[in-house]
């Protein structure tokens, strides 16, 4: 009889990542057992792309809360001084009007377009980002997400044994990027944390590099030898074949895997189009790094 009972499907979106999940409505309670399929989802596939899913602040905190504690943040321009849950991605001020280009919101937004897995600077990295429309422009804006656990498995055998073991320091400010935007040296020292450079899914095994823009550093190596080595691995992950670009549409939610994709914003006329997505971020269950004093400071 029961006909219209849902069913949860998953249909991949690129050949090594990424999947569109259907059948589920996320901002009404989700049962336990169909938070397990979107669970071994996530774990499988790293990014998760969910369709007309109309989130408002609480439905989407209470659906990220299936994944763990979520992180709060601090007052800081990415979430317009509301410390809490929520991160805001937009060019829009509280008024709803665009701010503009030179901002402190505008220019601290900016660095996600650098390729990068949220908090990667924090002692324990975020599990996973879930980043949900609220206003999607009709050009330009995508998300781009690469897998950096594909891309690990495509290095030859004698990559992966050299980079076993390897640990990378990482730093809330982005090397080259952050000198003037308003940091102060204090912020700039606060968050120094070390990573390993491959980090293995607990859940199947499956190993992943862990780079991007906040990985500076490795420890043991002289600073520009060690910039140089991430640079190249970041750039390694983020070739076209790993690379996923989501266009969003009104209605998106996207959660991704911060322990093996990165990820970065694109442009978009930021003066003519509207875009506002809030993120929650899970916090990472286990510390898997410990505070390191960062070398010639
Ligand atoms: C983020 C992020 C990219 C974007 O929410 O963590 O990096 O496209 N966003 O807004
Ligand atoms: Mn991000």
């Amino acid at each position: 009889m029961d006909t219209l009972e849902t069913r949860i499907a998953i249909k991949r979106l690129h050949p090594l990542f990424v999947a569109e999940v259907t059948g589920i409505d996320l901002t009404v309670p989700v049962p336990r057992e169909d938070f397990r399929v979107i669970w071994d989802a996530f774990n499988e596939h790293q990014i998760l792309v969910f369709r007309d899913q109309h989130f408002d602040d609480e439905s989407q905190i209470a659906f990220s809360r299936h994944f763990g504690t979520l992180e709060t943040m601090i007052a800081h321009p990415g979430n317009d001084w509301n410390p809490g849950h929520i991160s805001v991605m937009t060019n829009l001020g509280k008024d709803g009007n665009f701010l503009p280009p030179d901002h402190p919101a505008m220019l601290h937004r900016e660095r996600n377009e650098a390729w990068h897995s949220d908090s990667s600077f924090k002692p324990v990295a975020a599990l996973a980002s879930l980043l949900a429309s609220r206003i999607v422009p009709p050009v330009g804006g995508n998300t781009d997400f690469a897998s950096a656990r594909a891309a690990y498995e495509a290095l030859p055998a004698e990559r992966k044994a050299a980079l076993e073991g390897l640990t990378a320091l990482h730093r809330m400010t982005y090397r080259d990027m952050d000198n003037d935007k308003g940091y102060k040296e204090e912020d700039k020292q606060r968050h120094v944390v070390t990573h390993p450079v491959i980090r293995t899914n607990p859940v199947n095994g499956r190993k992943a590099l862990y780079v991007g823009s906040h990985a500076q550093e490795i420890v043991g190596m002289p600073p520009a030898e060690g910039a140089s080595l991430l640079d190249e691995l970041t750039a390694f992950c983020t070739q076209p074949q790993f690379v996923y670009s989501h266009h969003w549409r009104d209605g998106d939610a996207v959660m991704w895997d911060n322990r093996c994709t990165l990820h970065r914003a694109t442009t978009f006329d930021k003066t003519q189009y509207k875009r506002k997505l809030h993120r929650t971020t899970i916090a990472g269950k286990t510390p898997d790094s410990a505070f390191a004093r960062m070398p010639g400071a």
